[in-house]
């Protein structure tokens, strides 16, 4: 006798004079010793309980008042139900449970029992009502004697792993079944056609199979049948006809097989009916007049068929409709404007029906709940009705792939928790509404393959939510906005507009267009006109062909006697000699030892001294093929210390790529030598053309007259876009910090190539006070260089472009010397005549057919670059729109 029984005589009286307050257990029986065993038999075959469900299950508990999950017939203390649901529990259904004699009802869903369901429960036959083993891991075949139980109501074995097929058995003869499902299993072969004997069935659920097939007929011969799931299997067959019977449908759900024929779409018309899904199917014809609809009607899915025909307008008499979706079928004709009196619906999908035309009604905009509008893939043509922003509960509003015009409403900013506006692929035109940078819970915003025109409203950059953005292949124009939001979607989302530019697209802002000036640049003009006011009237100054050999060419000569004597060792055939690392970024450069053996010749040979620099002297050197590259020896290694700096930063400058830009070709390193290999640009430096040194073999033919101000013009704004790359879109940044007109090179087209960009490291300047005060670049450096704090920027790089534009316009030198003491700084100098004088006295004597507007304009740009303060001076950004707005302008 267990304790709890043996308290409870004494007690009986007391207990029921208390009846009436007392909990219905305190009267239960107690389940039999055996009962209790057969229990903690069931607790010995889970061998995981991670939530201690079990824990009060013990061998001197009562299984009817202790035990959690069990409960017994209060009359008798038989044990009647188990159920455990979401515990977690593992392991096996435990065969002895079948001993049970009064076992009514097993639940055991949401746990991970496995294995299959132990024959021996064939004998749970006389008493089983319910048995529920949903969510498990339970596998192997479905016993068939459970069709055969007199009383079993409810049958759930879903979202488990039986598999092999239906057995007959289970549904003969089964007198009381009423609900059964087998939904995610891996059930294959056909619905047993004995399943519409179950007199009392009212409803299946066979979803998420692998049943084959066709359906049984009559599906409705149990009366009271309304629930009939069978979606995502691989059923076939006409399932028209099968239905007549239904009176009591409420959910019908054939979605995702190879049914075909007709729809059963007269279940439309049934009182009870809720939802309805024929989707993805192979039904055919057209949907029929539905002249009465259930009013309970809600889901109408039967989208992905090869459904023809007109969109019935007689839809709307299915007053309460909630979701009404056609899309992927052969739908024909215009979209019935009725459809928009259809107040309760959230989703309105028509989608990838060709044969739709006509306009978007304007009457959809009636359907204030809208949630989804999906309206992608048809033939509209026509505006975008402005009325579709009074759906101000719109979620996804997709209308691709249309043939709609005009423009986008400025009014969709109306639709507050848009998520996604899809309008790609139209013939939409007019400008990106900026009221679109409202939409702050957009993530996706696909406007491509359209017509749009004007710039991409800085604004966009506000949503911060976007995850997909594209804006490509239309007619936008202007600077792509910087911000990070929309930088993140790459070139491919901007693609496709010539006259777009700048970040992520590799084309820079260039071209005719006329662009906004930002404010900064504003101010600038505004600034340098300030200067002009009192206009200069005298400047006689003759300028004159400076042509005096210059510091670095006499450094160059000591270097090439170094250089000899390195070039004989390396050089002497027989020796394996080039004891170093070669690194080419290049394909086009030969990379045999021969070839490079002939290549380094033009070390040693003093004809091919092409130039020289700070940071080392620049040869010329031509391969058999005749291919020629520059080659740089390097001086100094600036701070950088041993080889891996300088691997790291050549690789660094391999990556940079930009048509205004000498290109990197490789590098060579060994203890003694490390050389420079870059792109060979034919007609020499800028410095040499405006200031006429001929003694370079390449520039024999050249001469000013030779650089027009046209030349001119598009040097400058070539070097300024190469600047504005190496600043703005290059991550790191890159700094020049070294510009001078002799580090601005010339192409055949005569065409900028600004070279020595990327030296930071190399450059002496930064390293001592001492040395950048003898630099020779002096006259390009921007004052905070020169001093000793050192706190150089980007602003430093655009006062020594500042000094270019300066010597572009008057051809003179950023320091002259006309008498030993005597320096006169270009800056000053052009100041000066620009306030005492005439403007026209400062250009190069040597210009022709030139417009003087320009001149002044880039004058001005060039002192507004120079100001003494870096913050006064423009970005290259900015400085590269100016220039393009002289050119605009004049
Ligand atoms: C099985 O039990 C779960 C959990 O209570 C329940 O959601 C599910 O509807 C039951 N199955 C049937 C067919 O009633
Ligand atoms: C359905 O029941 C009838 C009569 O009770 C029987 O003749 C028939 O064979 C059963 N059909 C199936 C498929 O079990
Ligand atoms: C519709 O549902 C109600 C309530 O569930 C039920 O009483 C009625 O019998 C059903 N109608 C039909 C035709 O089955
Ligand atoms: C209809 O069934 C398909 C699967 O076949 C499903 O993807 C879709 O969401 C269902 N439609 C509705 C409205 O529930
Ligand atoms: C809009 O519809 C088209 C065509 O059905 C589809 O390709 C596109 O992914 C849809 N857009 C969104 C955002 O779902
Ligand atoms: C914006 O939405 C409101 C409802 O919130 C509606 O009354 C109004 O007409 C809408 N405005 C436009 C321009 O559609
Ligand atoms: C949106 O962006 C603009 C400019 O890009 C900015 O001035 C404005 O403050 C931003 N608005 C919000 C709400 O962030
Ligand atoms: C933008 O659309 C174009 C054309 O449809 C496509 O090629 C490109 O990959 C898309 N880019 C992004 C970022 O979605």
């Amino acid at each position: 006798m267990t304790p709890a029984r043996r308290s409870l005589a004494p007690l009986a009286l007391a207990v029921l004079l208390l009846l009436h307050w007392a909990a219905p257990r305190a009267v239960v029986q107690a389940a039999t010793p055996a009962e209790r065993r057969i229990l903690l038999d069931f607790k010995s075959a889970i061998t995981a309980d991670p939530d201690g469900a079990l824990a009060s299950w013990t061998p001197s508990g009562d299984p009817c008042a202790d035990f959690a999950g069990v409960s017994c017939d209060p009359a008798t203390g038989a044990v009647q139900r188990l159920r455990l649901h979401g515990a977690g529990l593992a392991g096996t259904l435990a065969p002895s449970l079948a001993r049970l004699p009064a076992l009514e009802s097993v639940s055991l869903f949401g746990n991970a029992l496995s294995g299959g369901i132990p024959p021996g429960y064939a004998s749970l036959a006389p008493t089983l009502h319910k048995l529920n083993l949903s969510r498990n891991a339970l596998s192997g075949e479905i016993p068939p004697f459970l069709g055969a139980f007199p009383w079993l109501r409810l049958l759930d074995l879903s979202y488990n792993a039986f598999s092999g097929e239906i057995p007959p058995g289970l549904f003969d003869p089964c007198p009381r079944l009423r609900y059964v499902s087998l939904a995610h299993n891996a059930l294959q072969g056909a619905v047993p056609p004995g399943i519409t004997n179950c007199s009392r069935l009212a409803g299946f659920d066979l979803s998420y199979n692998r049943l084959s097939g066709e359906l049984p007929d009559q599906l409705c011969a149990p009366p009271e049948m309304n629930y009939i799931s069978v979606r995502s299997n691989g059923l076939s067959g006409r399932i028209d006809g099968k239905l007549e019977a239904c009176r009591s449908i409420d959910l019908f759900d054939v979605g995702s097989n190879r049914f075909s024929g007709a729809a059963p779409f007269g279940l439309l018309g049934l009182a009870n009916i809720t939802y309805f899904n024929v989707s993805s199917n192979a039904f055919d014809g057209e949907i029929p007049n539905i002249a009465t609809c259930g009013s309970k009607f809600l889901y109408f899915d039967a989208s992905g068929n090869r459904l023809a025909g007109p969109v019935p307008a007689s839809v709307v008499n299915c007053r309460n409709l909630r979701v009404l979706d056609l899309g992927a079928n052969a739908l024909a004709g215009d979209i019935p404007p009725v459809i928009g009196t259809l107040r309760s619906l959230l989703v309105l999908r028509l989608a990838g029906n060709t044969g739709i035309t006509g306009s978007i009604p304007a009457e959809l905009g009636g359907i204030e709940m809208l949630v989804t509008l999906d309206l992608a893939g048809l033939m509209l043509a026509g505006d975008i009705p402005v009325s579709l922003s009074k759906c101000q509960f719109l979620l996804e509003l997709n209308l691709s792939g249309n043939k709609l015009q005009g423009v986008i409403p400025d009014t969709l900013n109306n639709l507050t928790y848009l998520r996604m506006l899809d309008l790609h692929k139209n013939q939409l035109d007019g400008g990106i509404p900026v009221s679109l940078a409202q939409l702050t819970n957009l993530d996706l915003l696909d406007l491509s393959e359209n017509g749009l025109t004007g710039p991409i409203p800085s604004e966009l950059g506000n949503l911060s939510k976007l995850t997909h953005f594209n804006v490509s292949f239309n007619r936008l124009s202007g600077i792509i906005p910087s911000a990070p939001v929309l930088q993140n979607f790459g070139s491919t989302a901007f693609m496709g507009n010539p006259l777009l530019c700048g970040s992520p697209l590799n084309n820079l802002c260039g071209g005719q267009k006329a662009r906004r000036l930002s404010v900064a640049i504003i101010i600038v003009i505004v600034a340098a006109a300030l200067i002009l006011i009192g206009i200069c009237i005298v400047c006689a100054m003759n300028i004159r062909a400076y042509t005096r050999r210059s510091k670095e060419e006499q450094e160059g000569k000591e270097d090439e006697e170094v250089l000899v004597s390195e070039s004989i060792s390396v050089g002497s055939p027989g020796q394996n000699a080039i004891i170093g690392k070669l690194v080419l970024f290049t394909k086009s450069l030969p990379s045999r030892y021969e070839d490079w053996e002939e290549g380094t010749k033009a070390l040693v040979d003093k004809d091919c001294l092409v130039g020289g620099g700070s940071v080392g002297t620049v040869y010329k050197a031509t391969f058999e093929n005749g291919l020629s590259i520059a080659v740089k020896k390097l001086e100094t290694l600036g701070s950088l210390t041993n080889q891996d700096e300088f691997e790291h930063e050549m690789g660094q400058l391999g990556n940079l790529n930009h048509p205004n830009l000498v290109t990197f070709q490789g590098y060579y390193w060994s203890s003694s030598m490390q050389l420079i290999l870059s792109e060979f640009v034919t007609k020499g430096s800028l410095y040499d053309h405006l200031h006429g040194n001929r003694r370079r073999a390449f520039s024999r033919s050249s001469s000013g007259g030779e650089l027009s101000w046209d030349r001119r013009f598009r040097v400058a704004l070539g070097t300024a876009r190469a600047l504005a790359y190496l600043h703005h879109d290059c991550r790191p940044q890159v700094l020049h910090l070294n510009i001078k007109s002799s580090n601005i090179m010339i192409d055949e087209e005569y065409e900028a190539k600004l070279s020595d960009y990327g030296f930071k490291k190399l450059l002496p300047i930064l390293g001592s006070f001492e040395v950048s005060r003898s630099y020779a670049a002096i006259g390009y450096i921007a004052p905070e260089l020169a001093s000793p704090s050192l706190r150089y920027s980007d602003k430093s790089d655009v006062f020594s472009f500042g000094v270019v534009l300066l010597e572009i316009v008057t051809g003179r030198k950023p320091v002259e010397s006309p008498g030993a003491a005597i320096h006169v700084i270009l800056r000053d100098y052009v100041r000066e005549i620009l306030e005492d004088g005439t403007k026209s006295d400062c250009f190069d004597q040597s210009l022709r057919g030139f417009i003087e507007a320009e001149l002044v304009q880039v004058l001005k740009l060039g002192l507004v670059c120079t100001s003494n303060t870096p913050s006064s001076r423009p970005s290259m950004a900015e400085v590269v729109q100016f220039l393009e707005s002289v050119r605009t302008n004049s």
